[in-house]
């Protein structure tokens, strides 16, 4: 059955640059919806700039021009960047549409007839020289807790603490620097506490991934207050509708965009608007957004959906924050990296989405982008394992066979398998766990190269009575190499349109992984990928390292307290939830070959088999202990999902685990008979 799936990512706000955080969202909702597509679904990608609000008003002002052309000269920069990692949305619109201006009006005109929106005076900061009520952002003072200076209205970046801008010592305002006062003013609310029942129900309904669902228990046991949806003016935004000099909050419009983006396309394109948004569509609707606003997606958006008639998300999708090396991204390291400074390094915007698609679970939980990891995953899985199938195979078809394939495959058991993992592989698509993807579909590369290691076709090509033994390899291991294209095509299409064009064959849809290409003339092989260079990548963090005045550090409290809890070596390291001991891909491995590393005085080279998921070359410095002969044949345990780690004397994929104390020796570890290679450990 066709499904018909309408799929947003968050509007990034119209205020900044795209960075690279932003784009574990883009990447990862581009990456569903081609897989969609390539299933046969209709499936439309919506999204928009979100281009209301304070902050943007302020900074047209201060770049002296209107708020009007600021957001239309970043929305060219948001969608040129987006173009640049191949985000391939149907629809990329604006908030500061007349379709959201109406549709916004509507949905609040709806709300305000059912009796879920009030009108109450509270007081709020303002600063009198600007005549202008000041988001807590816009506050600078002194911390309530712990006294640090040039704090935000919301919370202190030294101590941690969350607090009111009305709590501040000493506060001004960061647009004037005058001191703002009190001053009364009339607020519309949406009140969200009569929506509870509903809310209650919806969140049980299997429409958010079990951590959200949970997180969402926690706000129902607080207290749903009701929200705030106006602002004073000036502020840019959308007027409300019987409400002169008052505007919606950037927040009550925004997603709405959403739905505004689907009108405007809805209408280009001869679409039914209600059979997407009407209270009985049958379409699919999902949400993919950041953990930071699941607040907005999860309660004040299905709340706004349901009260005014319209129909519900069907799916809310949150995934976890970037760091890179470790810690949030810096400016001052370099590691806020923008989007526009990855390009322009030249670094190949395929790397980053396959980087990141291999971090993903879809759960909640925060993804690193380590630089040094990045290289070696990038380099050992796309280049080493999926590229080198053709360009150590695909030579021989045009030197040796005029460009044309076998007629016929003889021995279709490697394909067959091949074929035969469609399946799961879409499943895991299905469920974004694009890392469990990812590492199915590098596990059939490893079988690929091993059969072209094994079958030595350089080796049949100099021997005239193999003739027919080299075209049937070739055409198996182009044909492997076909599926795994396909099955990289979501993460991967540019790569693989150029694929696709080397195999002279129509544009690779899921369904074609029940075929094989035989009797098929293909075009000459050119270099599809190359290596990353470790210098583009020191070059973009220099070209983001901003040179801030240096500060004293501040000694923040977590970081303090760790370091007087350092725990001696003898002690228990701090412990760990189930969830993070699940991360670690322990593996029986088979140890297939030992030597010694010339050159190195601690190592051996140990290449380790782990059954149907392949073999594995890695430095083990257990020279001291082992002599490499006796250690051939037995079975031992490997952490399997270790990043690749380039040594000196070659990469290393994964540890084997031995046991060291006070006392001398080392101990490699070893399971009870009857253990297979390639079973996990846990
Ligand atoms: N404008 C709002 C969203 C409105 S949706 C109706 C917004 N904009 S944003 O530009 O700050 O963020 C856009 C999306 O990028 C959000 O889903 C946010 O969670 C995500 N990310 C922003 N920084 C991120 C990281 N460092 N890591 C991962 N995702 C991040 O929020
Ligand atoms: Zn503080």
């Amino acid at each position: 059955m066709t499904r018909q799936i309408l799929v947003t990512s968050a509007l990034p706000y119209a205020n900044g640059s795209i960075h690279l955080g932003h784009l574990v969202e883009y990447i990862q909702t581009d990456i569903w919806v081609r897989f969609q597509k390539m299933r046969g679904h209709d499936c439309r990608y919506m999204c928009a700039d979100d281009t209301h609000g304070t902050a943007i008003m302020l900074r047209a002002e201060k770049e002296g021009i209107t708020p009007e052309a600021l957001i239309g000269r970043v929305w060219d920069e948001h969608t040129r960047d987006f173009a640049g990692f191949h985000i391939g949305f149907d629809h990329y619109y604006s908030t500061h549409s007349e379709e959201n201006r109406a549709l916004a009006s509507k949905i609040y005109l709806a709300l305000k007839d059912a009796g879920l929106i009030d009108v109450k005076t509270i007081a709020q900061m303002f600063d009198p020289v600007k005549n202008l009520f000041l988001p807590d952002r816009f506050i600078k003072g002194e911390c309530p807790k712990c006294g640090a200076a040039d704090q935000y209205g919301d919370n202190c970046e030294v101590c941690g603490a969350t607090y009111g801008p009305t709590e501040l010592k000493n506060p001004v305002s960061a647009v004037s620097g005058a001191t703002p006062v009190h001053k009364d003013s009339e607020h519309y609310f949406f009140k969200l506490g009569d929506c509870e029942a509903f809310l209650r129900e919806w969140t049980t309904s299997g429409t958010l991934q079990s951590e959200a669902a949970n997180k969402m228990q926690e706000w129902f046991a607080s207290g749903l207050a009701n929200w705030d949806i106006s602002r004073d003016a000036p502020y840019f935004g959308f007027e409300i509708p019987g409400a002169p000099g008052k505007y919606f909050y950037v927040w009550l419009d925004a997603p709405v965009g959403y739905m505004a983006s689907f009108a405007k396309y809805a209408r280009d394109n001869g679409l039914d608007f209600g059979a997407w948004w009407g209270q009985d569509a049958r379409t699919e609707l999902v949400h993919f957004i950041g953990k930071d606003i699941l607040y907005f997606h999860a309660l004040f958006w299905p709340a706004m959906l349901k009260f005014s008639g319209h129909r519900l998300p069907t799916a809310v999708y949150a995934h976890g924050f970037l760091t890179v090396n470790g810690q949030k991204m810096s400016k001052s390291r370099g590691t806020f990296i923008t989007a526009a400074s990855y390009l322009d390094a030249g670094l190949n915007p395929e790397w980053l989405r396959y980087y990141f698609a291999a971090k993903l679970n879809g759960s909640m939980e925060d993804i690193d982008l380590n630089l040094e990891d990045f290289v070696a995953r990038v380099n050992s899985d796309l280049v080493g394992k999926f590229i080198n199938i053709a360009s150590r195979t695909a030579g021989f078809i045009h030197k040796n066979f005029g460009g044309r394939l076998a007629d016929r495959i003889d021995n279709p058991e490697l394909l067959s398998a091949f074929q035969a993992a469609a399946a799961s592989i879409a499943s895991h698509y299905e469920s974004r766990d694009f890392g469990r993807a990812l590492r199915e579909i590098m596990a059939l590369a490893d079988r690929a190269n091993q059969f072209v290691a094994d079958e030595k076709p350089w080796e049949l090509a100099k021997q005239p009575d193999a003739v027919a033994r080299l075209h049937q390899v070739c055409t198996v291991a182009l044909n492997g190499f076909r599926l795994l294209t396909l099955y990289l095509k979501p993460v991967l299409p540019k790569l693989a349109e150029e694929v696709e064009a080397f195999l002279a064959i129509a544009p690779l849809a899921w369904n074609h992984a029940d075929t094989l290409l035989v009797g098929h003339s293909i075009n000459a092989y050119a270099h599809l990928m190359t290596r990353i260079d470790p210098k583009s990548i020191e070059a973009m963090v220099d070209a983001n390292r901003q040179n801030l005045e240096p500060a004293p550090a501040p000694v923040r409290h977590a970081e303090a307290q760790a370091h007087a809890a350092q725990p001696a070596a003898v002690a228990i390291a701090d412990t760990i939830s189930i969830e993070d001991f699940a991360k670690i891909d322990l593996r029986i491995a088979r140890i297939a070959h030992a030597e010694h590393v010339e050159g190195a005085d601690k190592l051996l080279r140990l290449t380790l088999d782990l059954g149907e998921l392949g073999t594995r070359q890695v430095f083990a410095g257990i020279k001291s202990a082992y002599a490499p002969e006796t250690l051939v044949g037995r079975l031992t345990v490997m952490v399997a999902n270790l990043a690749p780690r380039k040594m000196k004397f070659g990469m290393s994929e994964g540890m084997v685990l031995a046991a060291s104390g006070d006392a001398p020796g080392l101990f490699i570890l070893s399971p009870d008979s009857g253990a297979q290679p390639g079973m996990k450990v846990k």
